[in-house]
């Protein structure tokens, strides 16, 4: 369970590359407890941490993601678009980023987000990426949340790794929620923050599902979210200050 109302969104993104052990390691030093990252499948069904399908805007390779393998991705330098210090900087596998996790007592919320007609690839390459973790830190699986806009990347995940808890992402919350999450056995919604509806919220609350919103770099937007019943933000600054009193 998260009990952290900051989620640092792939990393403290706004210090560093996102989706990378330089972002990962200034969410620590930020205090984060929880960190988000997004879960993708190469050409040789590795998982690695990556955001989008391209390559372009985070790294200096270019095309597809899933038409690369592990050794080709991890020739690429993912960190000088951000800026020339991160030029070392990789794209990190998801077995490095859960060993380091597990090193550092984080929490992970692990954004699967596969290729469309790859969903099951994509589970099963971080099923094997987690039981190699967990080869050498048994505990790892309790650090950590699944989430997908995917609902068949959830059903999958679901089958494959059942006591792991889920969350479904959406963009505005939609009117069925409730139902949605009871059939896919998920634990919340994560949703955007600038769709948020007050009264979805509350139904959600009421029938003890969490609710997290993304992405919110402001104080003052988080603590109306917070005030309104979201459980959690995620945000680029780990270190964001809240201060709404509610108690989730
Ligand atoms: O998981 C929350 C948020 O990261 C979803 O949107 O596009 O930043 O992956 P995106
Ligand atoms: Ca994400």
């Amino acid at each position: 369970m998260i009990t952290s109302k900051v989620i640092a969104h792939r990393g403290a993104s706004r210090l560093a590359p996102e989706n990378t052990l330089a972002a990962f390691r200034k969410a620590r030093d930020a205090g984060a407890s929880w960190i988000e990252v997004d879960v993708a499948l190469t050409a040789d069904g590795q998982a690695v941490i990556f955001h989008d399908e391209q390559l372009n805007r985070c790294s200096n390779g270019h095309g597809w993601l899933l038409n690369h393998t592990l050794a080709e991705l991890q020739r690429l330098d993912a960190g000088s678009w951000f800026a020339a210090e991160f030029h070392n900087e990789q794209i990190p596998t998801l077995e490095a980023l859960l060993l380091w996790a597990a090193e550092q007592s984080i929490n992970l919320n692990l954004e699967i987000k596969p290729v469309i007609g790859r969903e099951a690839e994509t589970v099963d390459a971080l099923v094997i990426a987690l039981q190699a973790a967990q080869a050498r830190h048994n505990h790892i699986a309790s650090q950590l949340l699944l989430s997908s806009f995917n609902p068949l990347a959830l059903a999958h995940v679901r089958a494959a790794l059942p006591t792991i808890p889920r969350a479904l992402l959406t963009e505005a919350i939609p009117a069925d929620a409730v139902l949605r999450l009871q059939q896919l056995d998920c634990e919340g919604l994560h949703f955007c923050a600038e769709l948020v509806d007050q009264a979805a919220i509350l139904a959600l609350n009421n029938s003890g599902f969490s609710v997290r919103a993304y992405t919110v770099n402001h104080t003052a937007a988080a603590d109306a979210l917070i005030a309104m019943g979201v459980n959690a933000i995620f945000s680029d600054i780990p270190d964001l200050a809240i201060t709404s009193a509610h108690i989730t």
